[in-house]
């Protein structure tokens, strides 16, 4: 029996993978989403969201791409891994991710063709069925200069009113360094977001909302207040490292036959890390009551 199911959930609590059911709306959180709608609606080109890593950024990826499966008239795609070496390849892969269909397509189609297609697709599409054409890049710094470029050049199709291609862009800090040496990609920047770590209180909520969307049904707090600050103060507010301390914390429930999650049992998980080299190195967060 898997040691959720012993502590009375339906569900894995704390998975490391970016799954919509679980994701917390903070305040933060929910007005990207809302913004990133809205400039959507508006068609009004390229979003920005910055984030360290564990923030959460593929997390509000696959959100946003769960809101736009409930709606009409969009069409959209989701890049995890934006590695293009050549523009044929950049191409190639909107053509097929896009799925879209043209007789000048051949299996050996040249750049211009590839080119060609997406940009009849955008028009045939966009301006004259109306349509919202959605590119999600997720580790957008990994983007190198000829994608950029490629990306840029997209952003210029465009009718009186609106922009043909909307592209958010999600992707680590070093991603800002390499868009402010663009200026022409700086410009078009719409909408910019720095998806910051949760503070305490939302940390609280964070941890209280999975264990409730995971099937937890008894009454009293599985997360006692001194743990979860604690858990606040060791992770940092970092979902990712949250996600996996609760985690580690319920296997501990499990082995040491305990019902509530204390700042005791906190405290040991902290403990152990340190004595296998693994924890944080910062003196402070070790010290007993202070982690
Ligand atoms: N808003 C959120 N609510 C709940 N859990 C989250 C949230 N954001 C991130 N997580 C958790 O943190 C983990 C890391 O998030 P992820 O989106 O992969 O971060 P990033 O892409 O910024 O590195 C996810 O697997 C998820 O379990
Ligand atoms: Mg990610």
């Amino acid at each position: 029996m898997s040691y959720y199911k012993i502590l009375g959930f339906d569900k894995e609590p704390f998975s490391s993978s970016p799954d919509p059911e679980f994701f917390y709306e903070s305040r933060g959180r929910e007005g990207v989403l809302t913004n990133l709608m809205i400039e959507l609606r508006l068609r009004r080109g390229l979003s920005i969201i910055l984030g360290d890593v564990g923030t959460g950024k593929t997390t509000l990826c696959r959100k946003l791409i769960q809101l736009l499966k409930g709606k009409e008239g969009f069409i959209y795609y989701m890049v995890l891994d934006p590695s293009y070496e050549t523009e044929e390849i950049f191409f190639s892969s909107l053509v097929r991710n896009f799925d879209i269909k043209s007789n000048s397509l051949s299996p050996s189609a040249s750049i211009l063709d590839l080119k060609e297609a997406v940009e009849r697709f955008l028009f045939r599409k966009g301006a004259e069925e109306g349509k919202i054409i959605v590119l999600v890049i997720d580790e957008a710094q990994k983007l190198n200069e000829m994608s950029l470029e490629c990306l840029r050049v997209l952003l210029n199709y465009e009718t009186n009113k609106f922009k043909l291609l909307q592209l958010i862009l999600l992707g680590q800090m070093e991603l800002h360094s390499k868009i402010i040496t663009i200026p022409n990609f700086l410009d078009r920047i719409s909408f910019k977001y720095a998806l910051n770590p949760l503070d305490e209180a939302e940390t609280r909520k964070l941890i209280e909302f999975r264990v409730k969307q995971a099937g937890y049904k008894a009454r009293m707090h599985l997360f006692l207040e001194d743990a979860t600050g604690d858990i606040y103060r060791y992770t940092r507010g970092y979902p990712r490292q949250i996600a996996m301390l609760c985690h580690k914390a319920l296997k501990a429930l499990v082995i040491k036959n305990k019902q509530v999650v204390d700042k005791t049992l906190i405290q040991e998980i902290i403990d152990e890390e340190a004595k296998a080299g693994w924890a944080r190195t910062d003196p402070a967060l070790l010290q007993k009551g202070n982690c």
